[in-house]
C-alpha cells in the first residue's frame, strides 16, 4: 500500500511513522508513506495556500491552486483513491476502514483553515472522510488515524492474523474483556473459567461477554451483528445500561 500525504504539515507526521506497528511496516516493505508539501506547489514569494472567503466571513479558506497541482503531481500506483479528511465527510468505520484497504494507493488531503475551496474539491478528491463528530485544527491527525487503521488490515503487519479477526468491530461485535497475570489482583479474581484450560467453555464465555457488553454499551450495533435467537431472547430480559461499564 501506497500512502501520499498533501498537507502543510509534513513533519506533524515524523513521530507516529517512527514508533511500533507502523514503523516496522514501513520497514517490511509492507507500506509506503510520501509526504507532498503544499507550499512547494505555490508560486508567489510568500508561498502562501489560504486567502479570504469570498461572500466575507470569520477564517481563510485553502486556496485552489498549490493543492490541485499538488495532488495532479502525484504519480499514480495503482488502484487508488484520493481522499480530503473533513469533518464535512462520511464518518468513518471499520467497514470503511476495510474497503479502503482494498486500494493499492490511497492520497490523503489534510485540510486547514476554515474549509477548502470547493472546486478544489470537485477536481481532486474522490471521497470525504470524518473520524468523528468533532472539529480539529486540520486533517493531519485524521489521516494518521486512515493509514494506522489500513495499515493494520494488511496480511502480514500485525503478525498474527487471528487478532484481527477476533477485535471489536471486525464481527459487528465488541470484544470481551481480557485478563492476564496475576490471578488475583487488588482482590479482583480473573473469571474461573478462563483457567479451567476448557476451550469450548472459554469461547462460549467470550461470545457471551462480548453480545452482552455490545448490548450495554452499544446497542446501535446489535441490529447488524449475527446473533443466534437464543442470544436475542437473552437479551430482552436483560437492560442496557445508560453508561458505560
Ligand atoms: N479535520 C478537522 N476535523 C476533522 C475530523 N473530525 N475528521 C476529519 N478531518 C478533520
Amino acid at each position: 500500500m501506497r500512502f501520499d500525504i498533501v498537507t502543510i504539515f509534513t513533519r506533524m507526521f515524523d513521530s507516529p511513522l517512527a514508533e511500533s506497528i507502523l514503523k516496522r511496516a514501513v520497514e517490511a516493505g509492507k507500506i509506503e508513506v510520501h509526504r507532498h508539501d503544499i507550499r512547494d506547489h505555490t508560486t508567489d514569494a510568500h508561498r502562501s495556500v489560504d486567502d479570504t472567503p469570498y461572500g466575507g466571513g470569520a477564517g481563510m479558506v485553502m486556496r485552489p491552486e498549490p493543492l490541485v497541482r499538488c495532488v495532479e503531481s502525484l504519480p499514480e500506483a495503482g488502484k487508488r483513491c484520493r481522499i480530503l479528511m473533513t469533518p464535512q465527510g462520511e464518518t468513518l468505520t471499520q467497514d470503511i476502514v476495510r474497503e479502503l484497504a482494498s486500494f493499492n494507493q490511497l492520497v490523503l488531503i489534510c485540510g486547514r483553515y476554515e474549509g477548502i475551496d470547493e472546486r478544489a474539491i470537485k477536481l481532486v478528491c474522490d471521497r470525504e472522510l470524518s473520524i468523528g463528530d468533532y472539529v480539529l485544527a486540520g486533517g493531519e491527525i485524521p489521516a494518521m488515524v486512515v493509514i494506522d487503521a489500513v495499515t493494520r488490515l494488511i496480511p502480514g503487519v500485525l503478525g498474527n492474523e487471528d487478532s484481527v479477526r477476533s477485535e471489536s468491530f471486525e464481527d459487528g461485535l465488541l470484544e470481551y474483556p481480557h485478563y492476564t497475570r496475576p490471578e488475583v489482583f487488588r482482590d479482583e479474581k480473573v473469571p474461573d473459567v478462563l483457567l479451567s484450560g476448557h476451550h469450548a467453555e472459554i469461547a462460549k464465555w467470550r461470545r457471551k461477554e462480548a453480545v452482552l457488553r455490545t448490548f450495554k454499551r452499544r446497542p446501535d450495533m446489535l441490529k447488524a451483528a449475527d446473533l443466534t435467537e437464543e442470544e436475542r431472547r437473552s437479551l430482552e430480559l436483560t437492560k442496557p445500561m445508560k453508561t458505560a461499564k
